[in-house]
């Protein structure tokens, strides 16, 4: 079954896993950023938007698919300006953001929050809010109205969430209701327990065939895109072949349609965890510390603020405002004005 509407029209408009708003807000979001011009993020037709038909197009057009998580709308708008083409709001915020050992207490509300501040941050990226855990489970009825509330209050434009052949009749009952659901086979960090940790899954002949037909079956009830983590390459392999619609992996090996990290694992943010299916493209962390480690030892010698930074002095007549604001040449966004 495909996804009511799927034209095909194209553009329109860890396993370590962690597992309404528009897009014109009032997050003083500026034009674009002037260090990236169309062509570092991969030329002029990326600046469309990303939609649901323009995702499957890219698997018919062997054009991979980037996915990165992001929680918050600076990085939104980082990973944004750099073309990423999708930014899961993951339940992997638990982990990340605030310090859980797993991402299980992570609620809908919490979800729905970071999901509005992203798609605030956001003006080409396809944005999908993650259902956490029992958000789904409990009834159909339930599941549906929790997957509008990621749509119509957080401002994503898909849900995704973790299961497969149990999962598939409520994705069918969200897709009928208008929701593109990113489906998650493979290692699901919701289930976590019963997985008896962060284990890759489908390593045995059996224990693959039934990803393969968790993968066939949230694809038949109408998912437009599906996770695959912590399985084996040649698995991935051949569920990508299998399935019509996009895959994108995660400790799933070179040969899914598309790859997703976490972006604090991608930016080097968790420097205690590096799980073997990390590749780390920055060492914020390590820049981080540094940084603030300068800034320390300037405060302590009295060395920061200097004049630059600073207001200057009290006015000793009426003579007019100099026009100081926080951001020379802007007005301030926030705190004292002049
Ligand atoms: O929650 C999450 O970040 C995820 C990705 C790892 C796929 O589910």
């Amino acid at each position: 079954m495909g996804f009511p509407g799927d034209d095909g029209a194209g553009f329109g408009a860890t396993f370590i896993g962690r597992g309404g708003v528009d897009r014109e807000s009032t997050w003083p979001r500026p034009k674009r950023s002037r260090i990236m011009t169309p062509k570092d993020r991969g030329g002029a037709s990326e600046e469309r938007p990303v939609t649901v038909p323009g995702l499957r197009q890219m698997k018919r057009k062997g054009k991979r698919i980037t996915m990165v998580t992001a929680y918050d709308a600076t990085f939104a708008r980082l990973f944004d300006d750099a073309g990423i083409d999708v930014l899961l709001v993951g339940d992997s915020l638990g982990m990340v953001v605030q310090g859980q050992t797993s991402t299980l207490p992570v609620t809908v509300d919490e979800v729905i929050y970071h999901c509005r501040a992203v798609a605030r941050g956001t003006r080409r990226a396809h944005v999908v809010g993650d259902m956490p855990f029992l958000s789904w489970q409990v009834s159909e009825e339930e599941a549906l109205r929790n997957a509008g509330r990621f749509l119509s209050e957080g401002g994503a434009h898909a849900v995704k969430l973790e299961g497969g052949v149990d999962a598939a009749p409520t994705i069918e009952r969200i897709v009928h209701a208008g929701i593109p659901v990113m489906a998650h086979v493979g290692l699901t960090p919701q289930s976590v327990h019963a997985m008896g940790g962060f284990r890759v899954q489908g390593k045995t002949e059996e224990a693959a065939e039934r990803v393969l037909e968790d993968a066939k079956a949230v694809a038949d009830a109408g998912a437009y895109s599906l996770v695959l983590e912590g399985i084996p390459t040649d698995l991935a392999q051949r569920i990508t072949q299998e399935v019509s619609i996009p895959t994108i992996g995660i400790g799933a090996g070179p040969h899914c349609d598309g790859q997703v990290l976490v972006c604090y694992d991608l930016l080097g943010l968790t420097p205690d965890l590096k799980p073997k299916f990390v590749k780390r493209y920055a060492e914020f962390f390590e820049q981080g510390v540094e940084a603030a480690r300068r800034y320390r030892d300037e405060v302590r010698a009295g060395t920061f603020p200097t004049a630059e930074y600073s207001f200057g002095n009290v006015r000793k007549d009426d003579a007019p405002s100099s026009g100081l604001t926080l951001v020379p040449g802007k007005k301030a966004a926030y705190g004292p004005q002049g």
